[in-house]
């Protein structure tokens, strides 16, 4: 059978750095509240000429050189972002020129943080279906850009980043031990639409809007539903926490992170985490941690690695796959 298989990966940042510290003198707000609540220490910001869709193309080169491939290699791009350079044309087709590609397809996926679960299960479907052979999967966001900065509720808690992969279509045998993905699961339920939502759009004030949250009803939800998605992936492959090499979560808040993989029996020595450099950077988050990892040497070729995410919607979904 066909495996979607992790063939490059790649990653880029702000130039700017925000710390904790720095927030103390725009909102009434300190580290040690930062810290102790979220685990988060310091955050990217984009600067002038900073956009989604430059820091997306300078994660999805380093992939590309990762995987010492061209766009030319390329049948599909798939960016996931909530926070597009345009509202139209799709990002991921404004990355697609940027990238002197112009041919195969280009397009947006839109699950907010849980935006690159969403991206890879759709790539893997692209593969498996035999319609595209290399996909480019990026997380890409500037969610500064939409955050309320005299809401402290909410404006320290997020940065701008992205992340890519590049999946490939190889031939597997079916069985747990195949490089690539193994399952991919996804959730939604709109009925949470009020707890994390952005209040502006094109279709309702015709302005971007501001993001809101309630932040204690979305850490409410945040762990069952992620063991959800998790135990689904262990069940649909016969695995147990015990097989896995590495878990890498959404990083929205540590504490989220640290629940979550106590309730699965995860050892926190398996779970990477970056919280605490990027904040949380919605869709571009995992590909950020991932990179991290990979590129430190943690997460080395046939290690078993599970990614979860939740997100405003709610969305939330995982994917358990073999680097
Ligand atoms: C946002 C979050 C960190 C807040 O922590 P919390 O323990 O729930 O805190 P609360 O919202 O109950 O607020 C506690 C107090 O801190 C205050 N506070 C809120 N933000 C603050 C900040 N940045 N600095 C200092 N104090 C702050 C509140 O006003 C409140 O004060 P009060 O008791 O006088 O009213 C937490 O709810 C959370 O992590 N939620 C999940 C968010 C998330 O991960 N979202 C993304 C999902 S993709």
């Amino acid at each position: 059978m066909i495996r979607s298989v992790v063939r490059g990966f790649g990653a880029a940042l702000p130039k700017q750095v925000v710390t904790n510290l720095d927030l103390e003198s725009k909102v009434d707000t300190s580290d040690e509240w930062i810290v102790q609540r979220t685990g988060i220490r310091q955050r990217y910001i984009a600067g002038e000429g900073e956009t989604t869709a430059s820091l997306g193309e300078a994660a999805g080169r380093a992939a590309l050189e990762n995987a010492g491939l061209t766009s030319a290699d390329l049948d599909l791009i798939i960016v996931a972002t909530s926070t597009p350079d345009n509202t139209f044309p799709a990002t991921a087709v404004n990355i697609q020129n940027r990238l002197g590609m112009h041919h195969g397809a280009a397009f947006d996926v839109q699950a907010v943080c849980s935006g690159f679960i969403f991206g890879v299960t759709t790539a893997d479907a692209y593969i498996r279906g035999g319609l595209a052979k290399r996909v480019l999967v990026i997380g890409a966001e500037t969610f500064s850009r939409i955050l309320d900065w005299t809401d402290r509720t909410t404006c320290v808690l997020f940065g701008d980043g992205a992340g890519a992969i590049i999946l490939e279509a190889q031939e597997g045998t079916g069985a747990n031990s195949d490089r690539g993905v193994l399952t991919t699961q996804l959730r939604s339920d709109g009925a949470h639409k009020e707890k994390l939502y952005v209040d502006g759009g094109p279709s309702t004030t015709g302005t971007v809007g501001h993001l809101r949250m309630e932040g204690r009803e979305v850490f409410k939800h945040a762990v069952g539903m992620i063991t959800d998605v998790i135990e689904a992936a262990f069940t649909a492959t016969g695995t147990t926490a015990d097989d896995l090499d590495w878990l890498v979560p959404h990083q929205a808040n540590r504490r989220i992170i640290d629940g979550s993989a106590k309730k699965l029996g995860i050892p926190l020595e398996k779970v990477v985490v970056t919280v605490d450099l990027h904040g949380n950077t919605s869709a571009a988050s995992i590909p950020l941690a991932l990179n991290t990892a990979a590129a430190d040497g943690r997460i080395k070729r046939g290690d078993l690695v599970l990614l979860e995410a939740m997100g405003g919607g709610f969305t939330w979904g995982s994917v358990l796959l073999r680097w």
